[in-house]
């Protein structure tokens, strides 16, 4: 069993997003009206926290260049190159639970 329980994620708001950590490891959980979705904390396009930039129920946007992505499914709008990495969610008992066997790296994080 590696499903893993993100306390306190439950209260992630709609359309809004909010780092949490699990084993040591940051991850985004995102809201919007069809449930909760989960990726590594950082952009894949450098070092920057996605939970600083913004949102909107369709789209996350990083704050740093601008780099966006489909929430449901992390892949790459408009000018953002590479795919956000995701976890699966599940919802148990008002909880929120993400599949984690191990941290999803981007090519930057692998020296
Ligand atoms: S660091 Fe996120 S878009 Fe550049």
């Amino acid at each position: 069993m590696v499903w893993k329980l993100v306390e306190g994620a439950a209260a992630v708001l709609e359309n809004d997003m909010k780092e949490f950590e699990i084993d040591g490891v940051g991850i985004l959980i995102a809201r919007n009206a069809s449930g909760f979705y989960a990726y590594p904390a950082l952009c894949p396009h450098m070092e920057a926290q996605l939970a600083f930039g913004t949102c909107d129920g369709k789209l996350i946007t990083c704050m740093q260049h601008l780099w966006q992505w489909e929430m449901e499914t992390g892949e790459p709008v408009g000018m953002a190159e590479e795919a956000l990495k995701t976890y699966p969610t599940k919802e148990e008992n008002g909880q929120i639970y993400i599949w984690f066997e191990q941290e999803h790296k981007y090519a930057y994080m692998e020296d």
